[in-house]
């Protein structure tokens, strides 16, 4: 009693508070030293079981045992009673967080306060080890003054945005003074740069748990190891996402390998409007865990009017590289300190490394589309038609020409291909001459982004203009079988699909972020598992 009366007033007095409760005294003492040398805690990864009967939520909870912990949600479970409760704490085999989001509180929860009460306690009175209580809610005092054994962690989210630093911050205190164990803040995020307000929030706290909703915030739950979130939520598999931009175990444990993710990791990300659809990831992330080195790599999904203010965070936050790719490509180089001579002469950079706050643009494009065409087709003297004049474009060229090929231009917009021909010193012809011009080349590489995901069907030529014995190479790789090559295909013609190209520039890649040759072979067979 006289503690339970004391505790209060030492938080007050004291600058960090450590919850021990649960650990040995050699873990105990290991997060003291881990908070004196301001390293965050270890994250835990809790997976979300939001299983809408019984016999579901036990068979999820089977598949949960490989996370550390995991999330029940009573709420999802329809006509959830005590008895319910009973059956699923009986068969709980590791660490659980109960939770009966109502519905006011953006869950599913549809019985009274009262009723909600007696489900959590009964929770409580079961052994669970953390009961969830949503800040506002009025049993949220009642279940901390009762929690007997059970955690009470005290839950804040906004479905809408996430607000300043400073309106969290004040979020945080006010959740503070009740004296959960944990204190959760979770906001959504509308861009990409709302996850850095929450990189802020965590620094200097240990019983905090946040991270952004939406698919704007997936790096804050990948990171959340990073920038010292207690957990890191997940969905057990991609059907059962109970938030948007919930990330499966799966692919939390093997593809982004969250259990190595720690202070001082090497964030490397996709800069694109839709890095979701990226396949790099597949490639980078298990070979920075072959070679041992403790980098991640994540998607940055950042529209145009957000890379000014994502490239300030980006430095902020001291990233250490990045892939670029649509629609960036090109405006990112005012962004940047330094371009290397190939993507100076390219006019476009797909590569960055950040070197002790200095950011050089690199160009890796030109170097996978030489090595995928090289694997079926000499270059030097053949004629080549070149679809595009966009920034992918300008890569391509630059290789191919220094290759030796003679090369010609078309572009939808004709101006724009004379131009970059005139550029570059080779040839161009328009448009409409395009069935023609397929006749007289021997090789047609398509550099714009028609037929790629979603517009799966799309061509930028007729399949009535090729020919057997012409060689035709897509830089789409998603699909890998575009139209283009589908038809190519059917005429018989030699294809280089655009996931050869994708390795090879990523070989590159890997080696200017780590200084590691990951090997062209590792590298495919990684991607090759994702197609
Ligand atoms: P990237 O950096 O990927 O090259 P970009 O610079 O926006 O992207 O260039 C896109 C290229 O695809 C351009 O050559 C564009 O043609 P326009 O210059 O006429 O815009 C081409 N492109 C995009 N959609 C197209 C379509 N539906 N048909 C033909 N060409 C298209």
């Amino acid at each position: 009693m006289v503690l339970a009366r004391r505790i209060p007033l030492y938080q007050k007095a004291s600058d960090f508070s450590v919850e021990t409760s649960d650990e040995t005294p050699l873990q105990a003492a290991g997060l003291i030293i881990r908070l004196l040398q301001n390293q965050p805690m270890k994250t835990k990864i809790c997976a979300v079981i939001n299983a809408d009967n019984v016999k579901d939520a036990l068979n999820d909870m089977k598949k949960a045992e490989s996370a550390d912990l995991t999330e029940l949600r009573l709420d999802y479970i329809k006509n959830i009673n005590e008895s319910k409760v009973k059956e699923l704490m009986k068969n709980k085999k590791q660490k659980i967080i109960i939770t009966c989001r109502p519905i006011n509180f953006g869950g599913l929860f549809r019985g009274s306060e009262k009723e909600r009460l007696a489900l959590l306690s009964r929770a409580i009175e079961l052994g669970a080890d953390f009961v969830d209580a949503e800040f506002g809610s009025e049993i949220t005092n009642e279940l901390t003054e009762n929690k007997k054994g059970s955690k009470i962690i005290i839950s804040h989210h906004d479905f809408k945005e996430t607000p300043s630093l400073e309106k969290l911050e004040s979020v945080y205190n006010q959740i503070s003074q009740l004296n959960p164990n944990s204190v959760k803040i979770i906001t959504t995020a509308n861009s990409i740069n709302d996850n850095f307000i929450i990189f802020d929030l965590l620094k200097g706290k240990n019983n905090l748990i946040a991270f952004c909703m939406g698919a704007e915030g997936e790096i804050s739950r990948i990171l959340a190891p990073k920038f010292g979130s207690r957990l890191a939520y997940c969905s057990l598999d991609k059907e059962k996402e109970s938030a948007p931009g919930q990330i499966n175990l799966e692919e939390m444990k093997n593809l982004y390998h969250n259990n190595l993710i720690n202070k001082e990791t090497n964030v490397i990300g996709i800069i694109g409007e839709f890095a979701e659809n990226s396949m790099s990831k597949y490639m980078h992330n298990p070979n920075f865990v072959k070679n041992n080195v403790n980098f991640v790599y994540v998607p940055f999904k950042v529209a145009k009017n957000e890379l000014k203010d994502f490239m300030e965070n980006f430095r902020k936050f001291n990233f250490k590289g990045a892939a670029v790719t649509i629609p960036h490509k090109e405006n990112i180089i005012k962004l940047i300190d330094e371009l290397d001579e190939t993507a100076e002469q390219i006019g476009a950079t797909n590569t960055l490394v950040n070197d002790n706050g200095k950011i050089k643009g690199y160009n890796t494009d030109y170097y996978g589309a030489v090595y995928a065409l090289k694997e079926q087709a000499e270059i030097k003297g053949n004629k080549i038609l070149v679809l595009g004049a966009g920034g992918a474009a300008r890569a391509v060229v630059y290789g191919l020409k220094r290759e030796g090929a003679k090369l010609t231009l078309v572009n939808r917009t004709d101006g724009k291909a004379e131009k970059l021909a005139n550029e570059f010193k080779v040839g161009f012809d328009e448009f409409s001459n395009v069935s023609k011009l397929v006749k007289e080349n021997d090789i047609i590489i398509n550099t714009t982004s028609v037929g790629m995901y979603p517009k799966e069907n799309d061509s930028v030529l007729d399949g009535k203009d090729l020919f057997k014995g012409k060689i035709v190479m897509d830089i789409v790789y998603k699909p890998v079988n575009t139209k283009l090559i589908r038809m190519a295909k059917k005429k018989g013609c030699k294809t280089v699909t655009g996931d050869r190209m994708l390795i090879y520039q990523a070989v590159r890649q890997f080696e200017l972020w780590t200084k590691i040759n990951p090997g062209f072979k590792d590298m495919e067979k990684e991607m090759n598992k994702n197609i």
